[in-house]
């Protein structure tokens, strides 16, 4: 795809994630206020919006074509994720004072309030996700664990999001501060589970619920894992080499706690080899499945291999 389309394109499908984000934030009102102020301050300060962007992007690939149903799950997922974001900037975890050029949830809210508003956006979630499932879509059968569609897309996603996805790689990522003696084996233990798990969920999700079948979900999950280690990567390798105003967050954060990243495991060469070989892969497995049915997506593509060069 032409490069300025890219861009174009990118840009059209990020509001359009914003927008249904927006659509299923909770009203700032009742007694429970204040936590809902924080939740919607950290949802409504910005970012990327990369986890809905792909998700739709799966669900289109596969033939999706109703937002009630996938809409949800995307506000879903972004509500993970910033619960994710504010929990991971504590004083108690990373202790971050910015992230997308703003004070951080804590910062402004005071630990506490923080702590709730994660907890407050990880329930309402799910809250949020069941309403595809009161959408009153009809939806093919699943020939996965779980034959309902909304179902097996739940337990996705609360599987990826817990303790045998971003849960577990943030326990094994706390676990390993101040190691230097990690293997490439715990690292990418830890990226793919830390940061992987929910651009699997992303894939994986989008696909399911436009109808692909289990094989081609677990291609999206393989394709969603190679994204997710080298978006996690590049995190990694923007910690130390990126500029902080365009990041929106600090630098040097992981050299403050003391982590082993992949910089420091590999130095910032190959880190970034790797960053391209797992896209380019990432790319190609998305090429097979082109190929074995008719879900060509140049969109989704070009958006892992712009990942690549990100610069936020
Ligand atoms: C930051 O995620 C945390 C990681 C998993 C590396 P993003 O880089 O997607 O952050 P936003 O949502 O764009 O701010
Ligand atoms: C965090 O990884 C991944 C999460 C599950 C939140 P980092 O700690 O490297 O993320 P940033 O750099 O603070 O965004
Ligand atoms: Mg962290
Ligand atoms: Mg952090
Ligand atoms: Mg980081």
């Amino acid at each position: 795809m032409d490069t300025e389309l890219f861009k174009e394109k990118l840009k059209e499908k990020t509001i359009d994630a914003e927008r249904i984000v927006k659509l299923y934030l909770p009203k700032e009102e009742g007694n429970q206020k204040k936590v809902i102020e924080a939740m919607n301050y950290s949802i409504l300060v910005g970012g990327k919006r990369i986890r809905p962007v792909l998700m739709k992007e799966a669900y289109l690939m596969f033939g999706g074509d109703d937002e009630k149903v996938i809409g949800p799950f995307m506000a879903a997922l972004e509500m993970i994720h910033n619960y994710s974001l504010i929990h991971d900037d504590l004083p108690a975890l990373d202790n971050d004072e910015y992230r997308r050029g703003k004070k951080t949830c804590h910062a402004v809210y005071g630990a506490g309030m923080a702590t709730i508003a994660g907890d407050g956006l990880l329930n309402f979630a799910y809250e949020t996700a069941f309403k595809a499932g009161l959408s009153n879509a009809k939806l093919t059968d699943y020939d996965g664990e779980v034959n309902n569609r909304i179902l097996a897309a739940l337990q996705i996603l609360g599987k990826k999001a817990g303790i045998y996805g971003m849960v577990g790689g943030q326990c094994a990522d706390i676990e390993a501060e101040k190691r230097k003696d990690l293997t490439r084996e715990e690292l990418i233990f830890i990226h793919e589970n830390k940061t992987g798990a929910l651009i699997e969920a992303a894939l994986m999700i989008g696909a399911l619920l436009a109808g692909a079948d289990f094989k081609d979900v677990q291609a999206m999950e393989k394709v969603g894992s190679n994204v997710g280690i080298a978006f996690q990567i590049q995190d990694d390798i923007l910690d130390v080499v990126g500029d902080e105003a365009t990041l929106g967050k600090p630098v040097g954060s992981d050299a403050k706690n003391e982590k082993t990243t992949y910089v420091n495991l590999f130095g910032i060469e190959k880190s970034r080899q790797d960053v391209s070989n797992l896209s380019n892969e990432a790319v190609s497995l998305l090429n097979d499945l082109a190929n074995k049915k008719s879900v060509d997506d140049p969109f989704l593509k070009d958006l892992i291999l712009s990942m690549i060069n990100r610069v936020k």
